[in-house]
């Protein structure tokens, strides 16, 4: 198994923000179809993919929405301001170039710009370019999201572009679901949606699969630069196994269960406390009765920035890890 870049340069320039999954919810039912015995979509627009088993039903969900800038108001000259689907940081976004569903690029700048500590959100616009607010809404209307525009950039070692968070986990995912031998378990492979805003598709799917094990497939922060806040996570060191995030303290028979797996199949992996952030696993272990749950990360740096850089090498860890959990009997 190489890391096929191809695809994953796929996954993290499709367009769909939360609520907006269209696009990459296609493309990547193009790359599983083959290998699933059915799939659907749900009310929410959660992909379910199923892959038929008589043992133990196993959930494993990659988000495939991504933060976004929706738009607010335009005003009589055309500037466009927005608001935040997820996580959006105004320094990072100051100059980047965005995207939106139908193809209109736009800048987003601020005035002023002279003190950067007072950038926010509400003295920032995105200009598409147009000469008037008629030429605007010819082309961007209120409510509309915007992403940020990616490149793909990679080099023997690593891959650095926007929205790794979590195409990197529905390529994961993906790679699996084609590498994966015969197993008992009875598989739902989740593509969820709004994750970013709140974990909410995965909580629905939970709920209507009813599994017997949740895994969750997402990036998490690294501490292994210059002055990083100390933390055990780097790049290069392995796929992670997660103990705690902010939605969910992972449960031990998971949690376990991945680490033996990690040891007897001799794949790289690191211990993950992560002290903010969440995951579709947050949901998931919560549903009806309760669900031992676990995640499977993928270290990265920069999360939320346009240059999330991932190991390719920790990638293909997570991949191997993920693929040795599915195999074995529950
Ligand atoms: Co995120
Ligand atoms: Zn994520």
């Amino acid at each position: 198994m190489k890391l096929n870049t191809e695809l994953l340069k796929k996954l993290v320039t499709a367009y769909g923000p939360a609520s907006n999954e269209g696009i990459i919810r296609s493309i990547i039912i193009d790359e599983i179809r083959e290998y699933v015995d059915e799939y659907n979509v749900d009310n929410l627009g959660n992909l379910i993919a199923h892959k038929k088993g008589n043992g133990k039903k196993i959930m494993i969900s990659a988000h495939m929405d991504q933060i976004g800038l929706m738009v607010t108001d335009i005003d009589k000259d055309g500037f466009i301001r927005f608001g935040n689907i997820g996580g959006i940081s105004p320094s990072i976004s100051l100059s980047q170039k965005v995207l939106f569903e139908n193809g209109t690029m736009g800048a987003i700048f601020a005035e002023p710009v002279d003190d950067l500590s007072k950038l926010k959100l509400d003295n920032m616009y995105i200009d598409i370019g147009a000469r008037n607010n008629k030429e605007a809404e010819e082309k961007v209307n209120v409510g509309d999201i915007c992403i940020y525009y990616s490149e793909f950039i990679d080099n023997e070692h690593v891959v650095f572009t926007s929205y790794l968070d979590d195409r990197v986990g529905c390529y994961v995912a993906i790679e699996t679901l084609k590498n994966l031998n015969a197993t008992d378990n009875d598989l739902y492979f989740v593509f969820s949606v709004q994750e970013e805003v709140g974990l909410r598709g995965a909580k629905t799917a939970a709920y209507s699969i009813d599994p017997d094990f949740g895994i969750a497939i997402d990036v998490t922060a690294h501490g292994d630069t210059p002055k990083a806040k100390r933390f055990a996570i780097g790049l290069h060191k392995g796929t992670a196994i997660k103990v705690k995030d902010n939605s969910i303290i992972t449960h031990p028979l998971v949690r376990n269960n991945l680490v033996e797996l990690a040891k007897v199949n001799d794949i790289k992996y690191q211990m993950e406390v992560l002290e903010f952030g969440g995951t579709d696993s947050g949901a998931i272990h919560t549903t009806k009765e309760g669900v031992p749950s676990g995640v499977i990360s993928i270290p990265t740096r920069y999360v939320h920035s346009t240059v999330e850089m991932a190991s390719k090498d920790d990638i293909m860890d997570s991949v191997r890890l993920l693929k040795a959990y599915l195999e074995e009997k529950k």
